[in-house]
């Protein structure tokens, strides 16, 4: 029987009904769906709605059916249509008609959005830990190569040298900004909306303040309209989910580019590499490939929710039970991918070798200019003459070193027997030490830095 059969003298079609239901996924809810109900029992028993035995007797009932899910053992019925119409029919069927009193002044409505909430609350608590490790394993790395020079690249492009920890812990950062968004995203979500009825907010006399309190939330929903069809919370826990995702994306990016043979920089442990059924030379990065795919799914999954949410007219209606699928896929492709993304970058075998062979002199341009504007050169004119130089050492297929003093006076009086010394990697890393910087004693100071970070929050 339907919760809600009164009125209606025919039972459902079959096939809405298959289109109504939501027990097959809103199940996931059933802790936090039987939690509700027994902080909602005592807070109407508080309100003298119930008895405290009638109160004693639901929430009893309650830990059996708890129990029967922990256990793997409850049984779904035709006409369980969702978590909350099939908790109630397992309470009544354990405990009798009382147990048809839980729902005074409660809705589905106000019970939906309070479920959600605690639920996303968790998850959140949950995807932050996995970044935390992710976080950790890139400080890991990082402190074994503050002296691994590398490339950097600007527009893919090789640009100037880099220290390989200052690359890593660029991620880090990233990641750093997608926990804080989780942290705030929890901030708003913790907000109570059960009190709120239907839509319009319940006759009766319960404490709301107590029963938020109860459940762990920080605060009561100050408007039953808002409460019941607010869904910015899910919203945002996708946006920092699809973000996070862009964020792996490019990582995976750098993986995938950075382990292909033309660079060599990094080897991916063969745990987390796939090879080829055709090809037997293969080393894919298919971890790297998927994190990189993924980003493209939870975009769609926030994507997905923000246009069920459009235009909707106040207040609750049924397109918003299209809100937690989005949720539940974002939660488990994070849940799945976080693990492996970060055993990669644990398991990562840098290239210093290969890393420092893929520098080149034409890198230090920068550098050399830099070196005229220390003789009193405007910077605009340093950049134009080192084009100049540039452009020589390029028509004589000659590394900038190359070139003799003589030519390099050419083009500026102020070259002189010290300039050789612009041409030393390690020095020009060096000496981008402001803080921030890529050299080794700047990253020695941002290491300490993501430390306090990650400590702060584990
Ligand atoms: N399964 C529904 C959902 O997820 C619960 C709320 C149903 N409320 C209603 N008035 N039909 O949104």
């Amino acid at each position: 029987m339907v919760l809600w059969g009164g009125r209606f003298s025919e039972p459902t079609d079959e096939q809405l009904r298959a289109l109504n239901d939501s027990i097959g996924f809103d199940r996931r809810m059933y802790r936090q769906d039987i939690t509700g109900s027994m902080a909602y029992a005592r807070a109407i028993a508080q309100a003298g709605i119930i008895t405290t035995a009638e109160a004693e007797a639901i929430t009893d009932g309650l830990k059996q059916v708890m129990a029967e899910f922990d256990g793997g053992m409850f049984e779904i019925k035709p006409g369980d249509e969702d978590i909350h119409t099939a908790v109630e029919r397992r309470l009544t069927e354990l405990v009798g008609a009382v147990g048809g009193k839980l729902h005074t002044g409660r809705s589905r409505n106000d019970q939906v959005a309070t479920d959600f909430r605690l639920w996303v609350l968790d998850a959140a608590a949950e995807v932050d830990g996995l970044l935390a490790g992710l976080q950790i394993a890139l400080i890991a790395q990082a402190e074994n190569h503050r002296f691994t020079l590398m490339p950097g690249y600007t527009h893919l492009q090789p640009a100037q040298p880099i220290t390989a920890a200052h690359w890593l812990l660029s991620f880090f950062w990233m990641l750093a900004r997608d926990r804080d968004r989780l942290a705030e995203t929890r901030r708003r979500t913790s907000v109570c909306p059960l009190g709120s009825g239907a839509l319009a907010g319940t006759p009766f006399a319960v404490d709301r303040a107590a029963l938020a309190q109860e459940l762990g939330f920080a605060d009561v929903s100050p408007n039953s309209l808002d409460a019941v069809s607010d869904r910015d919370f899910a919203a945002e826990f996708l946006f920092a989910l699809a973000l996070m995702g862009a964020h792996l994306s490019r990582l995976a990016e750098d993986l995938i580019l950075y382990s292909n043979p033309r660079f060599g920089f990094i080897t991916l442990d063969d745990r987390y590499s796939t090879g080829s059924s055709l090809m037997p030379q293969k080393r894919n990065a298919d971890p790297m490939e998927l994190a990189r795919g993924k980003a493209g799914r939870l975009i769609g999954d926030l994507t997905g929710l923000l246009a069920v949410l459009k235009g909707l007219p106040s207040t609750y209606n049924k397109d918003l039970q299209e809100d937690k699928e989005a949720v539940f896929d974002a939660f488990d492709t994070a849940n799945r991918l976080l693990p492996v993304v970060t055993a990669v970058i644990g398991t990562l075998r840098l290239n210093p070798e290969a890393m420092r062979a893929a520098l080149t002199e034409d890198m230090l341009a920068t550098d050399l200019a830099d070196y005229l504007v220390a003789r009193g050169l405007p910077f605009r004119q340093a950049h134009h003459i080192v084009g100049q130089v540039v452009q020589e050492a390029a028509r004589q297929q000659a590394a900038l070193s190359a070139l003799p003093l003589e030519t390099l006076k050419g083009f500026s009086d102020l070259f002189d027997a010290e300039v050789i010394k612009v041409f030393d990697f390690d020095a020009a890393v060096a000496r981008r030490k402001a803080v921030g910087g890529t050299a080794p004693e700047a990253v020695l100071e941002q290491i300490k830095a993501a430390k306090a970070r990650v400590g702060e929050r584990v």
